[in-house]
């Protein structure tokens, strides 16, 4: 009996104890004045993103509290501010850039990984970034050009082949192929080609980096200090087997290259992190550990292909369910491109195809939000942030507001002409964030798309098919039609 209420005493101290523990910071938005949705115990208001999806969700309270500047949210137990304000947001982009330096991450990662642009801190951030800053200038970017074009001729003859055996073909997959394939080319100087291989290592291993365990991440969202726990158990929560693999490749690349006399010569951004690595440290001030190289070569792969394959994707798929939007792009190809393949300054010249892109961009852009950290208590606009709060800028709801946008859901690249841009606020559009923690891959990025949808276009008319479903339907939680985005593909020339 003694036993049983023993047992019975600590099952409900250890259940209060929880329950302190999940709501112990619920009542900070209350203290601060600032309005929130009502909150669950357990959820904070997370169960909101999953009945309605986290597009939705965001657009539901982003409306909801149209009237306010900032609105509160709680990410179960974490109090998130929410920016809507976008004079207020460019303010924790630059000028208070000081006080909203790093990023809110969720937990701690570990080597090879740990020491990665898009989880570094403070001090350390600055230095990795502004060694790594001059691998992605417009010079080096243009020598990587040769990389992009020669997985584009390969998507090419992927294509004739769907058209020749009358195959309707799943953006989706066929994008995240090709950015794969560029990813390991201007990076590692490696040709993978998973548009014909799909199952190569190299590939299966970087799909494992960007798809963490979805349980044990779950588990995590609500409880991240479980994370250390898990992993000393032999659970990690991103695939640790998978950034130990590229890790290896890193070096033994490096030591190729050092025996045969290649570094220097490859123009991939390995070459390029190299000049800026030792294994000595940070003596003098502008070279990168071998750590932090393995880390940064992971983060190319992380944050650059999926991303990349996403925005690929729905603009031609987009292009493809738009007849006048088709033509002009491929007028605008045809007149600049002739039937070259376009090279690094012709892209320059796509100006309508970069308008098309904008409008992806905003429709279904890779990041849901952005987020940081306060790291010191700020003031902007008389709000208060205090120091350890996690500042979100709901990029996905700016983007479908129709007071900034009018007919939202509407594909219309005319938006980013230049005098239709002037009207709106230089932060209505922020696909790849801004100020000097945006991302470092934009031009990167805007090159490669450009290069390949030119390219399509000058080949292939992208139409829909008995598969299309339109408009889209994004899934709840990532940015992805649920029904996939399906075309197929008419020839023009061969
Ligand atoms: C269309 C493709 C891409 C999109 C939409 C995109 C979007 C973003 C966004 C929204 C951020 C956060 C910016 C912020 O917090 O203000 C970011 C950061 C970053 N991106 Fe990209 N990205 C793309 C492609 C790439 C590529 C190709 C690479 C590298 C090869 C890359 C590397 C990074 C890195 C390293 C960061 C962290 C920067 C830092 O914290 O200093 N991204 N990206």
């Amino acid at each position: 009996m003694i036993t049983l209420v023993l047992i019975g005493t600590v099952v409900l101290l250890a259940v209060f104890a929880f329950y302190k523990y999940m709501t112990a910071n619920h009542g900070v938005f209350k203290k601060m004045g600032i309005e929130h949705p009502p909150t669950s115990w357990f959820f904070g208001n997370f169960n909101l993103a999953i009945k309605y999806g986290v597009f939705e969700s965001q657009k539901i309270f982003y409306n909801k509290y149209k009237d306010k500047k900032v609105y509160g949210w709680y990410d179960s137990r974490r109090p998130v501010m929410v920016v809507r304000d976008l004079d207020m947001v460019k303010d924790i982009f630059v000028k208070n850039f000081s006080s909203f330096v790093d990023r809110y991450t969720l937990f701690d990662v570990d080597p090879p990984f740990r020491d990665n642009l898009l989880n570094l801190k403070g001090e350390h951030w600055k230095h990795v970034r502004n060694i790594v800053t001059p691998t992605f200038s417009s010079g080096r970017i243009k020598k990587m050009t040769s990389h992009i074009q020669k997985n584009a001729k390969v998507l090419l003859e992927n294509i004739q082949h769907f058209y020749e055996t009358g195959q309707e073909v799943e953006l989706r997959d066929l994008s995240s192929c090709f950015t794969l394939d560029v990813i390991a080319s201007t990076g590692f100087g490696l040709e993978i080609n998973t548009l014909k291989d799909p199952e190569n290592k190299f590939a299966a291993e970087a799909r494992k980096v960007i798809n963490p365990n979805p349980i044990l991440f779950t588990i995590i969202l609500f409880i991240p200090e479980l994370t250390k726990i898990f992993s000393n158990l032999g659970f990690p929560i991103l695939p640790q087997k998978s950034m130990v693999y590229f890790a290896q490749v890193v070096d033994q690349i490096i030591e190729e290259r050092k025996r045969d006399g290649l570094h220097g010569k490859v123009n991939d951004f390995l070459d390029l992190l190299m000049n800026a690595e030792t294994e000595a440290g940070h003596e003098e001030g502008r070279e990168l550990t071998r750590s932090e190289l393995h880390a940064q070569a992971l983060v190319f792969i992380f944050a650059g292909f999926d991303t990349t394959a996403t925005v690929l994707s729905f603009t031609l798929f987009f292009i493809a369910m738009n007849p006048e939007v088709l033509k002009k792009a491929q007028e605008e190809v045809d007149a600049k491109c002739g039937q070259e393949l376009p090279t690094y300054d012709v892209a320059q010249t796509l100006t309508y195809l970069d308008m098309c892109i904008n409008e992806a961009n905003r429709l279904a852009s890779p990041a849901i939000f952005i987020n940081r950290r306060c790291v010191q208590d700020a003031y902007i606009q008389d709000i208060y942030f205090p120091k350890d709060m996690i500042v979100l800028i709901p990029l996905y709801a700016i983007h479908c507001d129709p007071e900034i946008y009018p007919e939202p859901d509407k594909f219309d690249p005319e938006r980013f002409i230049s005098e239709n841009k002037a009207t709106r606020h230089p932060y209505a559009h922020l696909p790849f964030g801004q100020g000097p923690r945006n991302c470092i891959g934009m031009r990167l990025a805007l090159l490669e798309l450009k290069i390949v949808i030119a390219a399509i276009l000058q080949k292939f008319t992208p139409v829909p098919c008995s598969k299309t479903v339109y408009p889209i339907k994004l899934s709840k939680m990532q940015p992805r039609a649920q029904d996939g985005l399906w075309v197929k593909f008419e020839q023009r020339r061969k």
